[in-house]
């Protein structure tokens, strides 16, 4: 899109078609911070099907009415922009609740008829979509249930579309995630199950694709000849809030690293699949990507991985209390709240290039980036000129809060001197679309809808990512296992983290 050409001035995207939506946890916190006000926000630009029914369930006894005060004051509260009065209204007519237990048989039995009542005022064969927005441990009964009571079709003997989408964490490690699967397809075949990373559904990861395929000049560049290394960062400066219940119990790899960090790494990695429109040549070629990373020896996740839990400190100037002092954590905790890792993936374009992850809780500034460092130009030009050591050209891909990319190139600072300073070519989605992005939830759910799994991942993916950390879960939790040390709420993490880069010649760029 051109520069100054806004949202409003594009031709209108097709509508998905009449579509039934389940939102199985509708009372709980996900429904009423993102999904309702995510749907809300299709409402206002007008992206929803033409027919379209929402029905909420859990076990709480709620009257539609109930329901839909609830959730209003989640759209209030959380949504992007404020909801026009007269959209609500046309969305909350079709917004229905119908009480569930997930694992109680003839609650489906009613679910299947209300369903079917409300489907019966149109003529259209509404497409069905359930949203599992709940513990992964409902995911297998509720599947099951669906299916014995007829609510999950096949495609071809029906031409009913049936999706269901189920939120992370998705396993706890291989096996776990392997039984989660199994569990799944007992009632589902792959394609129709669609497993949700809120990260895919930002503009500036999907925009990674687009930066490195529709531009000439940075592909050539994007390998092992070119690229000295790469930094992802992902860093949060809350705590775990109220969900120590289940932090404690994961951590930062299996809550941050294992799916948002290695997706995109998987796409900034990959190499060209066949169409940018077809789901399947994407997934493939992330899961290869998956598959690449090295997998590590005991002595190697010594060296190229550290873990730490925050001490007390201070964040925006207010005193907080250190990990072990949160309500609901374990007193002997050795959760990691902070992570640095060394990985590389052994493949012919990237073999040799460090990539170094970061990720964690407590930390001085909530921000997500990526940075990739290309190697430095000889500075034989410049010597005897004072100039000093010539830095790496960057390309920042700033993924949240401020979603925009940047790129650092040494230029002559004006003067009579001859004097080099690093610049930064600045992109950001405000400036340039003059629009706010969607919230990730939004593409995604529209793309449920559709039928276009593209940004959802994988079974093989997932099986992949947990596989290449396992070595890592192995050795922190052996006998001998190094330490977890602490660092300084508000900081930027320990200092054997610097460390981690220093002994490679490199250093954390500043955020
Ligand atoms: N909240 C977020 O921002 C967020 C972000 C990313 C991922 N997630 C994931 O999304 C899932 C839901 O998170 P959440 O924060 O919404 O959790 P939550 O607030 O605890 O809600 C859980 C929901 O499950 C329902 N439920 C529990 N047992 C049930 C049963 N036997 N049958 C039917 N419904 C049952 C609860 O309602 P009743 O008690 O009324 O049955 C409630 O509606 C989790 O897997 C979480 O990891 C959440």
């Amino acid at each position: 899109m051109a520069e100054g050409v806004t949202a409003q001035n594009e031709p209108r995207i097709a509508k998905p078609p009449a579509t039934l939506l389940v939102i199985f946890g509708a009372s709980g916190d996900l429904t009423s911070r993102k999904l309702i006000p995510a749907l809300c926000n299709l409402a206002e630009d007008q992206y929803l099907p033409e027919n379209f029914i929402v029905i909420g369930s859990s076990r709480s006894k709620l009257s539609d009415d109930d329901f839909r005060a609830k959730v209003f004051e989640g759209v209030q509260k959380f949504s992007r922009r404020p909801i026009s009065p007269a959209v609500w209204e046309r969305f909350s007519k079709n917004l229905h609740y119908q009480p569930c237990n997930g694992e109680v048989l003839a609650d489906f039995e009613l679910l299947k008829q209300r369903m079917e009542s409300l489907c019966a005022s149109s003529e259209q064969r509404f497409n069905y979509v359930y949203y599992l927005a709940m513990a992964p441990q409902f995911f297998g009964p509720i599947a099951s249930n669906l299916r014995e009571v007829g609510l999950i079709e096949e495609y071809s003997s029906t031409g009913r579309r049936t999706s269901v989408v189920v939120e992370k964490p998705f396993g706890h490690d291989t096996q776990s995630a392997r039984e989660l699967n199994e569990c799944l397809r007992k009632s589902l075949a792959e394609e129709q199950i669609y497993r949700i990373d809120h990260y895919l559904g930002k503009e500036t990861v999907q925009n990674i694709l687009v930066f490195r395929f529709a531009n000439g000049i940075f592909e050539p560049l994007w390998n092992r000849k070119y690229i000295d290394h790469i930094q992802i960062s992902v860093c949060e400066d809350i705590g775990i809030g109220n969900r120590a219940a289940y932090f404690d119990q994961n951590g930062i790899v299996r809550d941050i690293v294992q799916n948002h960090v290695l997706q995109m790494l998987s796409l900034l990695c990959i190499e060209p699949p066949i169409s940018l429109s077809d789901a399947k040549s994407i997934r493939d070629e992330k899961a290869k990507v998956l598959r690449s990373i090295k997998r590590m020896t005991p002595v190697e996740v010594r060296e190229n991985t550290v873990r730490a839990q925050y001490a007390r400190g201070s964040v925006s100037g207010q005193p907080v209390v250190s990990y072990l002092e949160e309500k609901g954590v374990n007193p002997g905790s050795t959760t990691d709240t902070y992570v640095a890792l060394k990985l590389e993936v052994d493949n012919w374009r990237w073999s040799g290039v460090p990539i170094y992850i970061r990720a964690g809780k407590r930390l001085a500034k909530r921000i997500t980036e990526i940075k990739v460092f290309f190697n430095r130009a000889p500075d034989s030009l410049f010597k005897g000129r004072q100039v000093g050591e010539l830095e790496h050209n960057v390309l920042s891909i700033q993924v949240q809060p401020k979603e925009g990319m940047s790129l650092r190139i040494s230029s002559k600072q004006p003067g009579p001197r001859f004097k080099v300073r690093p610049v930064e070519m600045d992109f950001t989605y405000d400036n340039s679309f003059g629009v706010a992005s969607p919230e990730a939830y939004e593409r995604l759910l529209l793309d449920v809808m559709k039928g276009d799994p593209t940004l959802f991942t994988r079974n093989d993916e997932i099986e992949e990512s947990w596989d290449l950390l396992a070595p890592i879960f192995e050795v922190w939790s052996s006998k001998d296992a190094p330490p977890v040390l602490s660092y300084e709420a508000g900081s930027w993490g320990p200092q054997a983290a610097d460390d981690l880069l220093r002994k490679n010649g490199h250093s954390w760029s500043s955020l």
